[in-house]
């Protein structure tokens, strides 16, 4: 009788079969490997019954015990699976609003309690509106400042070309078109320009007040900047005008405040202790005629800034790239 050749199979079948039942059927079973050993076993001498009946006995309580065990591995690997019920559950992440959304919202806030009206114009915009109408004939070096992208195939006659909006101040004679006044408009919209580094991104959004009424002085463009910068910079910082050349308006000015970063001393992102915020100016009286409105009824004043260079000189933001709120990085997005 082959005994040895039974318990090399088993061992065989015990690492390549996984279903245990199975190999205890083939060789405990009714009809299985040992039960047919046995019957065989019969017709043998008494002297080899004496011999091989106790050598397959023994291989039968082997194959009985290596079961066993592995059947009771298994329970144990079930028993310590890793699924801890106790344990707390991973809870999905809650985004928030973008940075520059927040700074949106937070200068509409600012704005809207001394009644002015919230617009968005266009983000492809006529030459006409961009430039022409605010004092810029085609071909007038003043435009270059703008770094425009100008869309090609894509013109009218009267109007120009189309371009990417290069600032909110194309709205200006748009909202003045609209015939109702006075005016208090406050034009926040995405605007494009060919410009990318610390302080540039090519995407942008400015925001475009815009006050047009009887007796309209510069004395009412002061009070509003230091409202501004009092209400969304927080105290301590401070704004100064200097005279500067805009085709849009007569006088014209630029609007620095005091750098967050060094607080007036000079660093890698500011370099003088103040950044430029943007323009301001009353508006030209040609500009007002483009708007069909009498310059020598009404005056007015206009700022444009960038959101989010805006929002970069808020106290405690920190930000020294202005390209790190357009990078997608969940380490940055997260801080505020
Ligand atoms: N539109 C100008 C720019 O993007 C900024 C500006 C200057 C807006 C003077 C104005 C203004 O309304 O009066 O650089």
């Amino acid at each position: 009788m082959e005994i040895e050749k039974i318990k090399k199979q088993f061992k065989k079948d015990l690492e390549s079969i996984k279903d245990i039942e199975k190999i205890r059927i083939r060789y405990l079973g009714k009809k299985g490997e040992i039960a047919w050993a046995f019957k065989q076993l019969k017709s043998f001498s008494l002297t080899a019954k004496k011999k091989i009946g106790p050598e397959l006995n023994n291989l039968k309580r082997e194959i009985e015990d290596l079961l066993e065990k592995r059947l009771k591995g298994r329970s144990n690997q079930q028993q310590f699976s890793p699924l801890y019920k106790s344990l707390p559950g991973k809870k999905p992440e809650i985004g928030h609003l973008h940075i520059t959304t927040q700074a949106i919202r937070e200068i509409v806030n600012v704005f809207k309690p001394l009644g002015f009206n919230r617009v968005r114009y266009n983000e492809v915009e006529w030459d006409y509106f961009a430039f022409e109408s605010l004092n810029m004939p085609k071909e007038h070096p003043a435009r270059d400042e703008w770094e425009t992208f100008f869309i090609q195939d894509l013109s009218n006659p009267k109007k120009g070309k189309a371009v990417i909006t290069p600032h909110t101040s194309s709205g200006q004679v748009r909202e003045m078109l609209k015939g109702e006044l006075p005016i208090r408009m406050l034009n926040l919209s995405r605007c494009g320009r060919r410009e990318i580094n610390i302080n540039h991104i090519p995407s942008f959004y400015q925001f475009e007040g815009l006050v047009i009424d009887k007796g309209i002085n510069i004395t009412h463009l002061r009070g509003l900047l230091d409202y501004f910068a009092q209400n969304f910079f927080g105290p301590g910082r401070k704004t100064r005008i200097r005279p500067f050349h805009f085709k849009f308006t007569e006088p014209s000015f630029e609007i620095d405040i005091n750098c967050d970063l060094c607080l007036g001393k000079g660093c890698r992102f500011c370099k003088s202790g103040w950044v430029e915020l943007g323009g301001a100016g009353m508006v030209h009286p040609n500009v007002l005629k483009f708007g069909k409105i009498d310059p020598c009824k009404y005056t007015g004043f206009a700022f444009g800034w960038g959101v989010e260079r805006t929002y970069m000189m808020k106290s405690g933001t920190k930000i020294n790239d202005i390209r790190h709120l357009f990078s997608n990085d969940f380490r940055f997005l997260e801080q505020f």
